[in-house]
């Protein structure tokens, strides 16, 4: 893990919205390195009868270090991509490559190992244990990763020294965020996916946990994506995605961006 980011490259080079049919976000010329490169990706949810394209021809880079926001109403196709970077779901058609991991060809025992070594999820509902700890819900990864932190590492990195032994029951909803972040992070992923981390959250704890998130990125060098339907929140980002009815409207880059803290929804 690096301890410094990498200077992040100058907009112009960065900025790109993709027309149809016209080459995809490059990373010539920037110094950052595209760990993600989607090209065509396309997903149908077939029930039955009916059809469902969550993604309609995705083409999308992502560079080693930043932090990507992906906004977009409900029904466009967020999750479904995140879920795809992350190998929890594979598309229909197209291509996903993580550095040298071609996902689109990984078998489930690649993807799980994929999954395993060098991605940490955050999902709305935090999903820790509420029969173990802090400390025991993110031990859960440590003692199976391959180059973990310690759990009070981990815990410490999210603000949570002085609550590693309480229950998730004596934690408020942003505390149990943080938890949940801890376990994502302690095994020192390289990519670091939230799908609405703050959706379950009043502002002011939602705008601790996006601190952490932040923090995370800038700290470890953690190649960051988090999903939201909320605009305010994509003024964090160095980059801002935007889905619509499963195709990417817009990438744009943030001249300035604004601290979580700056943050109001
Ligand atoms: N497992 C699934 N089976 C069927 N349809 C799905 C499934 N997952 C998502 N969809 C559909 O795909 C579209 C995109 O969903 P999703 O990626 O969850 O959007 P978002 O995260 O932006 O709200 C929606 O119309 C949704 O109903
Ligand atoms: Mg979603």
């Amino acid at each position: 893990m690096p301890a410094e980011r990498p200077a992040p490259p100058s907009p112009p080079q960065r900025v790109t919205a993709d027309a149809p049919g016209s080459a995809p976000a490059s990373g010539t010329a920037t110094g950052s390195e595209a760990v993600f490169v989607a090209r065509g990706v396309t997903k149908v949810y077939r029930m039955g009868e009916v059809q469902v394209h969550a993604l309609r021809g995705i083409d999308l880079d992502l560079y080693a270090g930043e932090l990507v926001v992906m906004l977009g109403a409900s029904g466009s196709g967020k999750s479904t991509l995140l879920n795809i970077l992350g190998g929890i779901d594979v598309p229909t058609e197209g291509t996903v490559r993580y550095r040298d991991h071609e996902l689109t060809r990984a078998d489930d025992a690649a993807l799980t190992r994929y999954r395993r070594d060098h991605v940490g999820f955050v999902f709305q509902l935090y999903n820790i244990i509420p029969s173990l700890t802090a400390r025991e819900n993110v031990a859960l990864v440590t003692e199976i990763a391959r180059n973990p932190m310690s759990p009070e590492e981990a815990l410490d990195l999210v603000g949570l020294r002085e609550r590693m032994d309480h229950f998730p029951a004596q934690l408020s909803g942003g505390e149990q965020q943080r938890v949940a972040i801890a376990r994502a992070v302690a095994k020192q992923p390289e990519v670091l996916l939230c799908d609405e981390p703050t959706g379950a959250l009043d502002v002011s704890t939602g705008v601790v946990v996006l601190d952490v998130i932040q923090r995370i990125n800038r700290e470890l060098g953690t190649t960051t994506v988090i999903i939201t339907h909320n605009v305010s929140i994509a003024e964090m980002a160095e980059r801002v995605i935007s889905l619509s009815d499963g195709r990417i409207a817009e990438i744009r880059h943030n001249r300035t961006r604004r601290p979580p803290a700056e943050i109001k929804w």
